[in-house]
């Protein structure tokens, strides 16, 4: 394979989910704009037709399904159907989640206020949806002996987070560790499993917060490179672990953060 193939997906097909919104909606696009036919899912209708609408504009073979990753039978029935019609999945991103609100730097974050229906909730999507979008994914790439599954964890889920909910926290944790067991169980598969752990970026979870001019301010001091980082800024990871160009990368869990963890 020559250099300039390394991150040409034409020929294959991809599936986000969350798709719709930050993150997920700057993944497809890179998939996209490498050549991968791609389904973009989100349990939001509205928002993932106007995306997806906005995206086929430059990018004919973008396609949308309304999917919610909290809904196990929902997620083999998306995964199956694209299957049936694309004939074959190279590459799903398990990206959809939700914040648990405000770490234990606020008081209503701190640890006794932990309530349990909040976190069921976050756990049903930030994890569960996780391992559902796995396990169908994996039923087809394991018998093709191919296959990249992609998590968006987040550099929460691999230290102690002042500004991140309990539940969050607790379910990024949990999702690292589910990619490397997958990796290991599958690398004989040639199925290659990897998370992406975010910093802060400029997306619309906790209701835009990060999107804040407090936030910017807040970040200044708190991340090395100063800033908060724009969805863009998440594609050449993506792509990379994506594409052929990570032929040797699997069971990582990546931090792309301005430096955070470094710290
Ligand atoms: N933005 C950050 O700073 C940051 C940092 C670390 C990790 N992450 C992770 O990145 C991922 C994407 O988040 P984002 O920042 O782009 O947020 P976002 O809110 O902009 O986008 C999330 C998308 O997921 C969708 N979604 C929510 N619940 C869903 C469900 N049950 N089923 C399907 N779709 C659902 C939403 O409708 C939305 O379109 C999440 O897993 C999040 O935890 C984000």
């Amino acid at each position: 394979m020559s250099v300039h193939q390394l991150f040409d997906l034409g020929g294959q097909t991809a599936l986000v989910t969350g798709a719709a919104s930050g993150l997920g909606s700057a993944i497809a696009e890179a998939l996209l704009a490498a050549g991968a036919r791609t389904l973009m899912t989100d349990v939001d209708e509205d928002a993932l037709n106007a995306r997806v609408a906005l995206l086929r504009k430059h990018h004919p073979l973008a396609e949308g399904a309304v999917l919610d990753v909290a809904d196990p039978d929902a997620v083999d029935a998306v995964v199956d159907d694209a299957v049936r019609r694309y004939g074959q999945l190279d590459c799903v991103f398990a990206n959809a989640g939700i914040s648990a609100g405000r770490g234990f730097a606020v008081e209503t974050g701190q640890l006794e206020h932990v309530e349990h229906p909040a976190w069921d909730r976050v756990m049903r999507i930030n994890l569960d949806g996780v391992l559902a979008t796995l396990r169908a994914s994996v039923r087809h790439m394991k018998p093709r002996r191919q296959g990249r599954i992609i998590v968006t964890s987040s550099i929460a889920g691999i230290r102690a987070e002042p500004l991140s909910g309990y539940a969050y926290v607790a379910s990024k944790a949990a999702v690292n560790n589910l990619v490397r067991q997958a990796a290991v169980e599958l690398a004989p598969f040639n199925v290659l499993v990897n998370a992406i752990a975010p910093g802060p970026f400029a997306t619309e979870i906790n209701g835009g917060r990060l999107k804040l001019p407090e936030s910017a301010e807040r970040m200044r001091t708190y991340i090395p490179l100063g800033r908060v980082a724009q969805p863009h800024e998440i594609q050449g990871l993506a792509l990379l672990l994506a594409s052929p160009a990570s032929s040797y990368i699997t069971g990582a869990v990546i931090p792309i953060d301005g430096g955070a963890s470094a710290r």
